[in-house]
């Protein structure tokens, strides 16, 4: 279970990881776009901005009173002539600077600041205006600290230059307007070896801008779109930013994310930066909703698999232990039988040596008691005989309990081969004749396929001639007794096999021994020993088969050996051929 879930755990991570890099690459593009976006914008601004300055200033230039006024280098009639104009301008165009310089570039009148006059105009616009006597235009830095877009225009009538118009526009309204445009927040930043203090300082007060002249060792505000400069712009910050990375940083709780353009004046000269600075708090709020949902949604999936991982384990778990116990029962019940087994062992041994001692212990001490009369009675050699005579039939019987103990000892031996089924039974059948004396009708009942089958033919005789002597000596009438072989199957297992039947017509078994005829020693019989059906069931169990008896209901006893099939029926040579159907009556001596 751990290991599944320490797997869906790393998964997740790696899942959440990817996210966060993807989004961060996602960010870093956008604002990349933005950036090239905002320096296309702000090309295509100054470019727009000057075209109208050009235009104005041309128009300007047409109005004969202005020129005049210029070339009497009269200030009054100049404030009179374009006072109007530039306050339009100013407060609707926004233009902030309108000089008009005469053919020195000796400033005559400042519409923006018109007590500041009569000092020589030396930037680089206006100087190169004059070296080229073409418009030019673009950023630059004012004596306030201020950025300005300016144009300058030599204003020449007859091929002579009667002076300068100069128009500027500052550079916080052209940021404030990519702010319109693109929805960007930017700041311009400024060198601070461009710009003197004091006069960074009234241009402050003077435009009502806000800033810190300390705030960065090497770098001044001079314009935003936003009411405040966030603080955590630091120094090292604007580093990073200078060497081409982007920053996300908190300002009110929002994040923050920051890139920054190099800008360069007129002169091409690098005077600052442009840090433009785009709010992604919405965005970065939606990714990690996003993620978030996608997280927890995975979380109860896996969660959900787990728990299904969980029943599923614990079924199996379950059902192994099940099958342990029972396992371990099996194996229990299993030493239990073996150990009942071996108990069993031992008594029907305990058993067996009692009969044994049983049976030869009654002759031999008929024979110590024979003798000891004969000792006494030595005198009469009739008698003597006599004694003699009895003790010899001690011995004997003695030797008949040992022959057959040593027969039974003999069913041990086991080999096997194929074996035509009929043939051991005709041979059983005269060998049984010729033993047993007095007349008995024995009948024979084979199929009319030889059965062949593997079995040891000695062991298989021996236990059919004890089933035959048996039912010879039940049997006190004349009736006969009948053998017969049938293909049958295990009545449990249903394997194919053979059943061998003896029945007789004799007096049957009584049901209260029925059970115990196969004991070794159980014995009805005067002079029997009890051995004859337990080498009959031996033999059956050597051959993987078993023995069964019951009694039949018109009277007489039915014992049948069921052999499995263990080899093909069929013919197998020419002198092992038996009649197909044999039904012999023989008249045997009656023992
Ligand atoms: N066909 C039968 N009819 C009636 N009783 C039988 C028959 N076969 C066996 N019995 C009973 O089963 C007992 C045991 O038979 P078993 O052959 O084992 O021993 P036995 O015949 O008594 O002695 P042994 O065969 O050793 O001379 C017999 O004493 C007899 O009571
Ligand atoms: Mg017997």
């Amino acid at each position: 279970m751990w290991p599944f879930a320490m797997v869906l755990a790393a998964i997740l991570l790696a899942f959440a990881i990817a996210a966060y890099w993807l989004e961060g690459r996602v960010r870093d593009q956008a604002l990349t776009d933005r950036v090239l976006a905002v320096r296309t914008l702000l090309k295509q601004k100054i470019a727009k901005d000057a075209d109208l300055m050009q235009a104005t200033l041309r128009a300007l230039m047409a109005n004969r009173v202005v020129r005049d006024a210029l070339q009497r280098q009269d200030r009054d009639a100049l404030q009179r002539e374009l006072g109007s104009l530039f306050a339009t301008l100013r407060d609707q165009h926004r233009i902030t600077h309108l000089y008009v310089n005469d053919a020195n570039l000796v400033n005559v009148l400042r519409l923006h600041s018109p007590v500041n006059h009569g000092d020589v105009i030396s930037r680089f616009t206006a100087t190169r205006a004059r070296d080229t006597g073409q418009p030019v235009h673009g950023l630059e830095l004012g004596p306030l600290g201020t950025l300005t877009l300016r144009l300058v225009m030599p204003w020449q009538v007859d091929g002579r230059v009667i002076g300068y118009l100069e128009m500027g526009e500052e550079i916080g309204y052209v940021v404030d307007e990519l702010h319109d445009s693109l929805g960007v927040d930017s700041f311009v930043l400024v060198d601070k070896r461009f710009i003197l203090h004091r006069q960074w300082q009234y241009g402050l007060e003077l435009l009502q801008r806000l800033g810190q002249w300390e705030q960065f060792d090497n770098r001044v505000l001079v314009a935003q779109t936003t009411a405040q400069f966030p603080p955590a712009i630091s120094a090292a910050v604007l580093t990073r930013l200078r060497q081409g990375a982007t920053e996300v940083i908190q300002t009110d709780g929002k994040a923050m994310h920051l890139a920054m353009l190099p800008l360069l004046d007129v002169a091409g000269q690098p005077i600052g930066e442009l840090v433009v600075m785009r709010d992604i708090e919405g965005l970065q709020q939606t990714f990690f909703k996003s993620v978030l949902s996608v997280i927890g949604l995975s979380l109860a999936a896996g969660l959900g698999v787990l728990a299904l991982f969980y029943v599923a384990l614990g079924r199996v778990d379950r059902d192994y232990q099940r099958q342990h116990d029972l396992e371990h029962q099996l194996l229990r019940l299993d030493n239990e039988h073996q150990r009942i087994v071996q108990l069993e062992k031992m008594s029907a041994l305990g058993t067996m040596v009692g009969e044994i001692a049983h049976q030869l212990n009654n002759p031999l001490v008929g024979v110590v008691n024979l003798a000891q009369l004969a000792a006494r009675e030595a005198d009469d050699p009739a008698r003597t005989r006599e004694l003699l005579a009895e003790i010899r039939r001690a011995g004997e019987d003695c030797h008949a309990f040992i022959t057959s103990m040593l027969r039974f000892a003999k069913v041990s031996k086991f080999e096997r081969h194929a074996t035509d089924l009929a043939q051991v039974v005709q041979e059983t059948v005269l060998m049984f004749r010729q033993t047993v004396q007095g007349q008995i009708q024995v009948e024979m009942n084979f199929p009319e396929e030889a059965v062949v089958l593997e079995v040891d033919p000695i062991l298989l005789r021996h236990a059919l001639f004890n089933l035959l002597l048996n039912a010879a000596q039940a049997t006190e009438g004349a009736g006969a007794i009948q053998i017969s072989l049938q293909a049958q199957p295990h009545p449990d297992t249903g394997a194919p096999g053979w059943v061998l039947t003896v029945r007789d017509h004799g007096k049957g078994i009584a049901p209260e021994i029925l059970d115990q005829v196969f004991s070794p020693f159980f014995t009805t019989r005067r002079d029997g020993t009890g051995l004859g059906l337990p080498v009959v069931q031996h033999v059956a169990l050597l051959h993987q088969g078993f023995v069964s008896v019951e009694n039949l209901p018109e009277g007489g006893t039915q014992f049948a050996i069921w052999l499995p099939q263990t080899h093909s029926t069929g013919p197998i040579s020419a002198d092992q051929t038996k009649p197909k159907l044999t039904h012999v009556a023989q008249d045997i001596g009656r023992r």
